[in-house]
């Protein structure tokens, strides 16, 4: 786990179910905590209520848990999809929803996975909601789903630096991402998130857990 500190914060069991999503979608690090991590700092630029912060980095750990309840043979292909698979793969913030309703997590965390790929000109997915009908946590899980997706190296695209990547993130703002999201983010130290720098991010979760609970 690349962010001991961090990790320590959360449950075993969800960072196990976080773990095994990660894996299932090919990534060989822990890709939803450092979402986890980004969505937090932002987060608290906008002084989210703690309970709030809990519940995004809940939904962080598990907002794709929908594609791995449908276990379909393309997300692990690593190549770019299909127009048929896309639509199809489009179904898994739905599935995520319920996949963490039955699991038991709260309604705000099952409404995050639904609404994780909503975009702020309403062109996102599962209901084009859009603006500020999407939940700020959904907003601000947006933009930290994509910075951490698009840094990495995957097997059909390289990772972008992290100069390039804040350069797509304001490219698209007011399209895809709200832009006090994005500049929220920008006013972010990198050192916060960045997972080269984990003694950092030990200070980015100081939520008391019991209070969610
Ligand atoms: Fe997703």
């Amino acid at each position: 786990m690349q962010n001991p500190a961090a990790a320590s914060h959360f449950d075993e069991k969800l960072l196990d179910l976080s773990t095994s999503i990660d894996q299932f979608e090919g990534y060989a690090h822990a890709h939803a905590l450092s979402i986890a991590l980004i969505a937090d700092a932002v987060a608290k630029q906008f002084n989210l209520a703690p309970h709030d912060r809990f519940f995004m980095q809940q939904a962080a750990l598990v907002h794709d848990i929908g594609e791995m309840v449908m276990e379909r043979d393309y997300i692990k292909a690593h190549r770019n999809l299909t127009d048929a698979e896309r639509v199809d793969l489009q179904r898994h913030p739905v599935i995520g929803e319920q996949e963490t309703a039955r699991r038991g997590f709260s309604r705000a965390v099952q409404l995050l996975v639904r609404w994780h790929h909503e975009w702020w000109n309403g062109s996102g997915y599962p209901d084009a909601i859009e603006g500020a009908q999407i939940p700020l946590a959904a907003r601000i899980l947006r933009l930290s789903d994509s910075y951490a997706s698009i840094t990495v190296d995957r097997s059909w695209r390289p990772a972008l630096s992290a100069v390039d990547a804040k350069q797509f993130l304001v490219d698209w703002a007011g399209i895809e991402f709200d832009p006090e999201v994005v500049r929220a983010f920008l006013a972010v130290d990198e050192s916060v998130y960045s997972p080269t720098a984990p003694a950092e991010t030990e200070t980015a979760i100081e939520y008391n857990t019991n209070e969610a609970q």
